[in-house]
């Protein structure tokens, strides 16, 4: 009990500045040295439980003695004033010192609008203060002002204020740094938020395909709203569906405020994905988020190539006969343009009539005479059919023909 009156430390909750000169006294109470009978020259320092050394000490008169650490340097300090009685430690008094730097001038100070929602402010908030230090983020314009934005302790060094669409104004924006050591402001900035703006994505995108022209696909979305006040330019890419590399629409085709657009040149039959983004048509301000991916796929066109096509021959147990096998691929989907239907095969006997055979299957065994034959392949889809694939099957001297 007697010592928690025994004295105290002046300051009580220093926050001291790292590299400065920082001084501290302990006052006994004359009570306290009446009973115990001891004076300030009794007085030690410990830091950190660690005792500091006596050249550090100054006696001011016999209740006080002060502590002086030149350049302070030490974070999270305990200071504790103690005295030696009956062979005993006994500690007086105790503070906690903060440490820390004032904050420097915030720098590089740059802000976007993310329209209709918000708008953020970043800066260089400088050196490490190793305080709690506070931003304040002050905006406003000739005839009115947003509410100051305090950053949250620990967060970035960015701010986000809820942005009702003021354009066409000169604002002004800077902000303010705070802790127990000082307090600064950085330069102002000054702009016009419509060529700071990042627009909303252009949305419901959606594809539509050409019966006419396989080679096309027409995509349209939704006006974003900001383009009641700014002409707006575009930025479209798409992948075929399986390949990973985007392809790119020139830039200088969507360089004005549109809500559709015809992508030319595609392949056939061809699933494609589609993304947009826009910005202000000239350039200032940022790109919004890609749009949602829409998909569409082109419309079918008649297959590009006839299949590879070859034959067997096997004999045949029938006199003057042979059994001939026709052999063809599927041709792949960049040429089939298509979801094939059938096969055709043209059979054509020498100085003769031909004869068709429609199958689905990718083979076909006819039973034919020695004579030399033509076949000619052909392979259909909706819109359809390729050219002919032609090959000769000559005569066969097989014993036994038929004249
Ligand atoms: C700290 O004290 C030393 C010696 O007493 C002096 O030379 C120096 O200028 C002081 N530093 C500051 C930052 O006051
Ligand atoms: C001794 O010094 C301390 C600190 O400067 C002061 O508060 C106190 O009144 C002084 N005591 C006497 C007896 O002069
Ligand atoms: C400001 O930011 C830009 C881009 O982020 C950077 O290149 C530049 O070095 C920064 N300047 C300062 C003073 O931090
Ligand atoms: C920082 O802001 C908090 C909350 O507004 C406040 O309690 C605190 O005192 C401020 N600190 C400084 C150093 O200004
Ligand atoms: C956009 O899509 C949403 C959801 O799919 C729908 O509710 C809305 O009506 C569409 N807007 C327009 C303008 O088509
Ligand atoms: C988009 O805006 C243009 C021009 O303001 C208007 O003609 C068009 O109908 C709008 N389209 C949609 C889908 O809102
Ligand atoms: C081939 O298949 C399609 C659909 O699968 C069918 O409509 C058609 O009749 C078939 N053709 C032949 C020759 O079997
Ligand atoms: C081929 O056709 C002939 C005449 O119709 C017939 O005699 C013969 O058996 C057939 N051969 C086969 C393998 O079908």
């Amino acid at each position: 009990d007697l010592l928690d009156v025994c004295g105290y430390i002046d300051p009580e909750s220093p926050v001291v500045q790292l590299g400065s000169n920082f001084t501290a006294v302990c006052v006994l109470t004359e009570k306290c040295m009446d009973y115990l009978h001891v004076t300030a020259d009794h007085i030690f320092w410990k830091t950190n439980h660690v005792t500091v050394p006596l050249e550090q000490y100054t006696v001011i008169n016999s209740t006080a003695s002060s502590v002086t650490f030149p350049d302070f340097s030490l974070l999270n300090t305990q200071l504790t004033c103690n005295i030696r009685t009956f062979g005993i430690d006994q500690n007086v008094y105790g503070i906690s010192i903060v440490s820390g730097l004032p904050p420097e001038k915030p720098k590089n100070l740059s802000c976007i609008v993310n329209e209709g929602k918000r708008m953020t402010c970043r800066w260089d908030p400088g050196r490490e203060t190793y305080l709690e230090t506070n931003f304040t983020l002050k905006s406003e314009w000739p005839t009115d002002k947003f509410p100051d934005c305090k950053t949250k302790r620990g967060s970035p060094p960015a701010c986000t204020v809820e942005y009702l669409p003021v354009y066409f104004v000169n604002m002004e924006v800077w902000v303010e740094a705070q802790n127990a050591l000082g307090e600064v402001e950085s330069e102002h900035i000054n702009f016009d938020p419509v060529n700071i703006v990042k627009p909303a994505p252009p949305h419901n995108l959606s594809v539509s395909n050409s019966e006419e022209l396989s080679s096309i696909l027409k995509l349209t979305w939704v006006n974003s709203s900001i383009d009641k006040f700014i002409g707006l330019k575009y930025d479209i890419q798409y992948r075929a569906r399986g390949t990973a590399a985007w392809s790119q629409i020139p830039l200088e085709d969507t360089a004005s405020t549109r809500y559709s657009f015809t992508v030319q040149d595609l392949r056939p039959f061809t699933e494609y994905v589609f993304r947009v983004r826009c910005m202000k048509e000239d350039g200032q301000g940022f790109w919004s988020d890609w749009s949602e991916e829409a998909r569409g796929t082109t419309y079918e066109d008649r297959p590009s190539k006839a299949p590879s096509f070859w034959y067997k021959v096997e004999p045949s147990p029938a006199h003057g006969y042979r059994s001939v096998r026709l052999l063809w691929k599927t041709l792949p989907p960049f040429e089939a343009n298509g979801k094939i239907l059938d096969y055709t095969v043209a059979l054509t006997r020498w100085k003769s009539h031909s004869q068709n055979y429609t199958v689905n299957d990718t083979k076909l065994t006819v039973n034919l005479t020695n004579d030399r034959y033509k076949a000619a392949l052909t392979a259909r889809n909706l819109v359809g059919t390729s050219d002919a694939a032609v090959l000769t099957i000559p005569a066969s001297d097989f014993p036994g023909r038929c004249p």
